[in-house]
């Protein structure tokens, strides 16, 4: 066993781990973080997207030792005290949730996407690119272009939510 330490959703913690252990079975079995799923487990699907230091990762591929001393953040920590964070917000406001299975991961993305380019024009090209690893069987992926291309067109120069 090995002391894995980390700041998950800005919080500082540590988990004796297995040294094969990906990132995804630790978030969900010692931490009960259940939002990020896996789907294929072979990094095809995004479903187990999470971001470590601000890049999203398949955190079913993602060994969990890397994250060692690393920030990584899930769904679950998007939403702020004052209530979703404009990417969830938004992917309600447009339908851009339907079955939901895809929807963590999805978020994910954006969220890194966003971080990444909110002082700038996107194009939808581009934001479908950042999303081109996450697959969804539901909207055929309109409502959530829709979504993003919202929120990086509000003001972009607010501190992260
Ligand atoms: Fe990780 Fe599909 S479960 S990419
Ligand atoms: Fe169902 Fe994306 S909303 S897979």
């Amino acid at each position: 066993m090995k002391l894995l330490s980390l700041v998950l959703n800005g919080d500082r913690v540590e988990t004796w781990i297995m040294g094969h252990e990906m990132l995804l079975e630790v978030l969900r079995e010692r931490f009960s973080l259940f939002a990020a799923r896996e789907g294929c487990g072979m990094g095809e699907c995004g479903a187990c997207t999470v971001l470590v230091d601000g890049l999203n990762v398949n955190s079913c591929l993602f060994p969990a030792l890397e994250a060692e001393g690393r920030r990584v953040e899930t769904v679950e920590g998007m939403a702020g005290a004052e209530g979703f964070h404009p990417l969830q917000q938004a992917f309600l406001d447009y339908g851009a949730s339907q079955c939901g299975f895809c929807t963590p991961g999805m978020l994910m993305s954006a969220r890194a996407f966003w971080q990444e380019n909110r002082n700038r024009k996107v194009s939808d090209t581009e934001i479908r690119r950042a999303l081109a690893g996450n697959l969804c069987r539901c909207t055929g992926y309109f409502q959530i272009v829709e979504a993003v291309r919202a929120v990086m067109a509000e003001k972009g120069d607010e501190d992260e939510g």
